[in-house]
């Protein structure tokens, strides 16, 4: 293999090139990265389609102890439904009689945290409750309260701080009364008080985002953008403001309800943290079943100017003190839009498409607007700066696409791989072999980045408790975390952006079988010479790497090798082995301009030669 750093070939990857896609799917953000364990707060489940539903809020006690209903006299205006609660037993059980809520399968209460629970109230008697944390029968107690409800005809916020005394991943939230009396509920919240930077995340999985170094944040779907029906699209306006009053939705494509609590706002929040920038796929007037004529588009338009003004209008703007008094005065640098997500071929696309671009382009001329359709092959028939690209395949035929951008077009829009992964048997719930195939994949972007803008892998995050879509890069539950060969491959590739591609020439027999790149990368006190090699084949491949072109030479102290494989091709980490497939480094002792190396059987390994 041959790598010619000659600075005269040598081209600068994008900064954008690798980034992370979020979507609200498989409970990634809901019973997710958002920490809140309380599942439904407001008792809204199912929207104002649908009847109310306080699912998942149970009941503590029987008929004749305890009657719980709901009815639409919250002090909240866009979401009326608040929970009744009447107590009617004189001698109530010892532990009293209320309602839990279980979070989402269960609370992870660990010992010596606090949680800070705040709930809204009204009681026309003043009524003694019990709020704790308790195992999921109720039987241990973690940690408890006792709180007065003050009679009266307004609502009250409590706020109550709760230390656990031990440690149960399924613990749930029970609020009880032991005398007879009627209370009424509203937006119950329990957070943990550790989040990331006091943002609302949890920061063991952002942890895992921040060991991607991901350099754009696309949000927040994906079909969760577009809706099964418009009705239950995403709607930034309806997910600001203070978390009390936001309406909640149920996502109907991947069928779960959503407070809203990581709304339009956390989303800008979490790019900042992570130091990623922010892409903002906004629905575009069209779901799934549903579209909005063009001829009607228009305050839909208005509606997406507002959400910029929101995230980039000083804080005297009107949607900019919005922002402003959510605690963010500074604006948020959005500076790309995807106008849609997988709507090129439906009726509406393009007109809707040209007003959303149109109005954008004049009021924010810097901002890149990303179009639906595929420009990879044929040149767009509407402007754009980015075309997203898709794609979900076996593991074959992703390997071969590692040439698909080869000859696509120097001029006009770039590519947004926006979505890629191996599916299908040969990912099973994450297996070395699609991550092997998927690295392939992200050698070509590389070699092609200037071509292909950004990538980003698919999807991000999956709840071990509803696995809707396998694979995904990064597992979870109430409280442990793994990642799958996807995300450790994507690993490999965080120090490609901004860095520098060199040509490659590969010869040998084998080459049917092997996928290569070659970068220059540098952290804050070395250089290194990157070589990246996929072996996708069943056998080790002995080769020659030859580095030609240096300025200098190639010390062998410092020198890495990081090889990704394992056992079987099918190999997946799980909560049980979660580091069985994952990245080891070696010092390669031997490096040289020249040297010898054997790739393993089904590996990928990168040749950090130190410069
Ligand atoms: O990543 C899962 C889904 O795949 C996304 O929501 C959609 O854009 C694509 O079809």
């Amino acid at each position: 293999l041959g790598v010619d750093s000659s600075p005269h070939l040598a081209r600068k990857i994008p900064d954008t090139l690798f980034g992370i896609f979020f979507e609200e799917i498989n409970h990634a953000g809901a019973g997710g990265i958002w920490a809140e364990l309380v599942s439904n707060r407001g008792f809204e489940a199912g929207g104002p389609h649908t009847p109310s539903n306080i699912n998942p809020w149970s009941i503590i006690g029987d008929d004749s102890s305890i009657f719980v209903g709901t009815d639409r006299t919250s002090c909240f205006s866009r979401n009326k439904v608040a929970l009744r609660m009447e107590v009617l037993c004189d001698n109530c059980p010892v532990g009293g009689v209320g309602i839990y809520n279980p979070g989402f399968w269960g609370m992870n209460i660990e010992d010596g945290k606090t949680y800070n629970l705040v709930m809204h109230v009204k009681s026309p008697e003043t009524i003694e409750m019990t709020v704790s944390l308790t195992s999921s029968d109720g039987l241990q107690v973690l940690a408890s309260a006792a709180i007065r409800v003050p009679g009266g005809s307004n609502w009250i916020k409590l706020d109550q701080k709760l230390v656990a005394k031990g440690t149960d991943r399924t613990s749930r939230l029970q609020i009880t009364a032991r005398t007879k009396g009627v209370v009424w509920l509203d937006q119950v919240s329990l957070m943990p008080s550790d989040t990331y930077k006091g943002h609302g995340f949890r920061t063991e999985l952002i942890s895992m985002l921040l060991d991607l170094k991901p350099r754009f944040l696309r949000f927040p779907g994906g079909c969760f953008v577009e809706g099964s029906w418009l009705r239950n699209a995403f709607r930034w306006r309806d997910s600001i403001g203070p978390w009390e009053e936001r309406p909640g939705h149920y996502g109907d494509v991947w069928n779960y309800w959503t407070d809203d609590g990581l709304g339009y706002y956390e989303f800008l929040q979490l790019a900042e943290d992570l130091g990623a920038a922010p892409v903002w796929v906004f629905n575009n007037g069209i779901s799934h079943h549903d579209e909005v004529d063009t001829t009607a588009i228009a305050p839909f338009v208005k509606d997406i100017l507002d959400s910029l003004e929101f995230a980039r209008g000083s804080a005297e703007s009107t949607w900019g003190s919005v922002r402003a008094a959510m605690g963010h005065p500074e604006p948020f640098p959005v500076k790309y839009v995807a106008i849609g997500n997988e709507d090129c071929g439906k009726e509406n696309y393009r007109g809707n498409y040209l007003k959303f671009y149109n109005a954008i382009r004049e009021a924010y001329p810097d901002i890149q607007m990303i179009s639906n359709c595929d420009g990879s092959s044929t040149p767009l028939d509407h402007p754009a700066d980015l075309y997203d690209f898709h794609v979900y395949t076996g593991s074959s035929a992703l390997f071969s696409m590692k040439n698909t951008f080869d000859n696509t077009s120097r001029s006009g829009p770039k590519a947004f791989v926006s979505e890629y992964a191996v599916t299908g048997n040969d990912a099973g719930r994450g297996s070395l072999l699609a991550s092997l195939a998927e690295a392939a994949f992200l050698t070509g972007l590389e070699k092609n980045s200037d071509v292909v803008q950004m990538a980003s892998y698919a999807p991000l995050f999956i709840n071990d408790n509803d696995r809707t879509w396998n694979p995904d890069a990064i597992v979870f539950n109430s409280w442990q975390q793994y990642g799958t060969p996807s995300y450790w491959m994507q690993t490999l590739f965080r120090e490609s952006s901004g860095a520098t591609v060199h040509p490659i020439s590969l010869s040998s027999s084998c080459s049917g079988l092997l996928a290569a790149s070659a970068i220059t990368w540098h952290d804050d006190e070395n250089s290194f010479l990157r070589v990246k090699i996929v072996n996708f084949g069943p056998d080790a491949v002995g080769l020659t790497i030859s580095a030609t072109g240096l300025q200098g030479s190639i010390n062998a102290l410092g020198s890495t090798a990081t090889v990704l494989t394992s056992g079987g091709v099918m190999d997946e980490n799980s909560f049980a082995n979660p580091n069985k497939v994952v990245p080891v480094t070696v010092e390669l002792r031997d490096a040289a301009e020249e040297m010898q190396v054997t790739l393993p059987p089904h590996s990928l390994t990168a040749f950090d030669l130190a410069l």
